[in-house]
């Protein structure tokens, strides 16, 4: 499994495990599966509603803790730095854990800069090993940066073949941040999964169109969280580390990009409404 280091020292798997839109009754058997097939980084969140069932199958799993890297996800709260700091003790239970590998702000709303200090001090008590955000645009993680102590390690970013975060990547690394995709299979959006240009370059390597853009991803330096409910289609989602693309092949699928998310825009104000309405109490 290959891995990259983090800006806190502490490795981690470049592919992993997420659990989003898994019902909370198939996610302990689905991260059972993930875990005997090699996955050891684990993604879930607290508004997936499945970290009980997560903490299940990490427990029935029987690989030890200090192997695997699981990450959750604060959702976007009114309480600020007390709500953070509540937050994470309730993910933690709910995990069956006394720490998490990365914990990361779900979304770029609210009081992030008071939750920040709760993941802070979480993270210097050892409970957090590793804090980050997610869905943060370059301004508000540039921002984010020149006033909090600590630097994210992470920032989990719609990241796929059509959305591909080029430049974004660059300036993360320069900040000393690990780009992190969610979604690398747009979840099937845009028809991915037969798109012509992946299905050429798969054909090639003997490989699926997953494998082309996990490969793909990999050899960009990208950590990647992929979902399948399928035990098939997790060993397979693995399996993208005997093939190389070349850099005619890397140069046909950057073309893909198509400049803007397949899912939605996080400064679209209704969507800002949207997102931001689904706040917990
Ligand atoms: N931070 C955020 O805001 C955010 C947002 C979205 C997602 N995420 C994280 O990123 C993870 C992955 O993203 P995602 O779940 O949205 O979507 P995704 O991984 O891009 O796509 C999942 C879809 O692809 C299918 N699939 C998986 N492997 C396949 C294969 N080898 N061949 C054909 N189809 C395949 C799955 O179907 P089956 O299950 O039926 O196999 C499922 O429908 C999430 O689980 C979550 O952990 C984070």
């Amino acid at each position: 499994m290959p891995t990259v280091t983090l800006n806190t020292g502490a490795t981690m798997p470049q592919l992993g495990f997420g659990v989003f839109q898994i019902p909370a009754e198939e996610t302990e058997q689905a991260v059972t599966d993930a875990i005997k097939a090699g996955y050891r980084l684990i993604d879930t969140a607290a508004s997936y509603g499945n970290e009980e069932a997560v903490g299940r199958g990490i427990a029935a799993s029987g690989v030890p803790r200090e192997e695997l890297f699981i990450t959750s996800k604060l959702w976007i709260q009114r309480r600020g730095e007390e709500g953070a700091r509540e937050a994470i003790t309730t993910s933690l239970q709910k995990l069956g854990l006394d720490y998490l590998d990365l914990y990361l702000i779900h979304q770029p709303f609210g009081d992030y800069y008071g939750e920040w200090r709760a993941l802070e001090q979480a993270h210097k008590d050892g409970r957090l090993r590793a804090i980050g955000v997610s869905n943060f645009a370059s301004d508000r993680l540039v921002d984010l940066i020149a006033f909090a102590d600590v630097v994210p390690a992470v920032n989990q970013m719609e990241t796929n073949p059509f959305h591909q975060q080029v430049d974004y990547q660059e300036l993360l690394h320069a900040e000393g941040v690990q780009l992190e995709a969610w979604a690398p299979f747009a979840e099937g959006k845009n028809d991915l999964f037969t798109n012509p240009v992946l299905t050429e370059i798969g054909d090639a390597h003997g490989k699926s169109v997953a494998q082309v853009v996990l490969r793909w991803l990999v050899q960009r330096g990208v950590v990647v969280v992929s979902k399948s409910v399928k035990p098939e289609r997790m060993q397979q989602n693995l399996d993208v580390l005997d093939f190389e693309l070349t850099d005619e092949q890397m140069a046909k699928i950057a073309e893909l990009e198509a400049g803007e998310s397949l899912f939605f825009s996080h400064v679209d104000p209704d969507m800002v409404r949207w997102l931001t309405g689904r706040a917990e109490s």
